[in-house]
């Protein structure tokens, strides 16, 4: 069996038995908010990586994140795409000290929004000028997951380079 087919493999066998994901102290640290339809929560549990599920709740206390991570966020507009950012995403980027470790942002949504696919990723990216590194819908397929561990493999290993 290939690498990836046994990181495929390993994730299915995580999604049927939700075992938690072992990650080491080196792997990338994913912060996510999802609902109780847990889309995405079952897109990041399939990643070779560390992660934080925001809490459900706008009352529960965020988390302060002060070492550096890649925000996960579903969209979840009004008509028009207003509001499309969860509100308790909002909070938690509200933290500086978490908004200041916030490397990029990976989109969840679904294609039928059109051109308000991933709306909230995007502009939470925007606003907070860190780049959007993908987009996937709802919880995302084997590709998506090929694509996201190794792109982030990549991405977290050149962030975590000294700067000169
Ligand atoms: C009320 C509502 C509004 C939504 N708005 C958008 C949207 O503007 N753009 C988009 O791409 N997906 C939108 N979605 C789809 C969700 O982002 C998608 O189902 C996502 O996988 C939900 O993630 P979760 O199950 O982890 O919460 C919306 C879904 C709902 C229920």
């Amino acid at each position: 069996m290939s690498a990836l087919a046994t990181v495929l493999a390993q994730a299915k066998e995580r999604e049927l038995h939700r075992t938690p994901v072992v990650a080491g102290d080196d792997a990338p640290l994913v912060v996510y908010f999802s609902s109780v339809t847990r889309n995405t929560d079952r897109f990041v549990t399939k990643l070779p990586v560390r992660s934080v599920r925001l809490p459900l709740k706008t009352t529960e206390t965020a988390p302060r994140i002060d070492e550096p991570y890649v925000l996960a966020v579903p969209s979840y507009g009004r008509p028009g795409g207003a509001g499309s950012v969860p509100p308790q995403v909002v909070k938690f980027l509200n933290d500086p000290v978490s908004r200041a470790h916030l490397l990029g942002v990976l989109g969840a949504g679904n294609t039928n929004f059109g051109p308000l696919f991933c709306v909230a990723a995007e502009k939470v990216a925007a606003k907070c000028q860190v780049p959007l590194l993908y987009k996937f819908e709802l919880m995302g397929t084997d590709e998506d997951v090929e694509k996201v561990t190794q792109g982030l493999d990549k991405f977290w290993q050149a962030s975590m380079q000294p700067r000169a």
